[in-house]
């Protein structure tokens, strides 16, 4: 009986499959015929070095200690907790824009409000993927470091 379910499940999947291809398939027929030259990817993968990191712990420890903490869980309801936080692992490049513009300027999911917004930390964009991808990478979190490439659109705002 259980199979059964799940066999005819599966099949109503299929079916749906289909109808979405058939139906996405027409329009866009023609664009396919282009897109065989293959981008070419920075050679980034090996993520931030050694360097990088080093000075994103001195600036952690220089900067950003006295709100977050050296344990980087901040305090309840003043300054949040960076370990496990969704805005720093998900939406890291908003991170980077706030680390140099300060959150009022970045427009963020504010889940909590915090009585006093993040000033401005730093200038140089340099920086504030360091700091960013220390503590993206320490701490207990296992975040996906960010390239300066990939944020140096950021407009440092003053
Ligand atoms: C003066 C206190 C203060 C300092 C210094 C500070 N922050 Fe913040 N930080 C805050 C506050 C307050 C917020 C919450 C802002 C908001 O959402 O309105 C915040 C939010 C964040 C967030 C987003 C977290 C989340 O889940 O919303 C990140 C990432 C962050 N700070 C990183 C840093 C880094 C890196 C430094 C050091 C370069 C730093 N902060 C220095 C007070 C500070």
């Amino acid at each position: 009986m259980k199979t059964r379910n799940y066999i005819i499940l599966t099949m109503a999947g299929l079916m749906g499959l289909a109808v979405v291809t058939s139906c996405g398939g027409g329009k866009s027929g023609s664009e396919t015929t282009e897109s065989t030259e293959v981008t070419e990817q920075p050679a980034e993968a090996a993520g931030p070095s050694a360097e990088q990191l080093a000075l994103g712990e001195k600036i952690f420890k220089e900067k950003c200690i006295v709100c977050h903490q050296a344990n980087a869980q901040g305090i309840a309801n003043v300054f949040p907790n960076l370990v496990g936080s969704d805005f720093l692992l998900n939406q890291t490049k908003l991170a980077v824009s706030q680390v140099l513009n300060g959150s009022e300027k970045v427009a963020a999911n504010k889940t909590v409000k915090y009585p006093a917004p993040m000033p401005p930390q730093l200038d140089k964009h340099e920086d504030a993927v360091a700091v960013i991808n220390y503590v993206l990478t320490n701490f207990g979190n296992q975040g996906k470091p960010i390239t300066l490439e990939e944020v140096k659109d950021i407009q440092v705002i003053r």
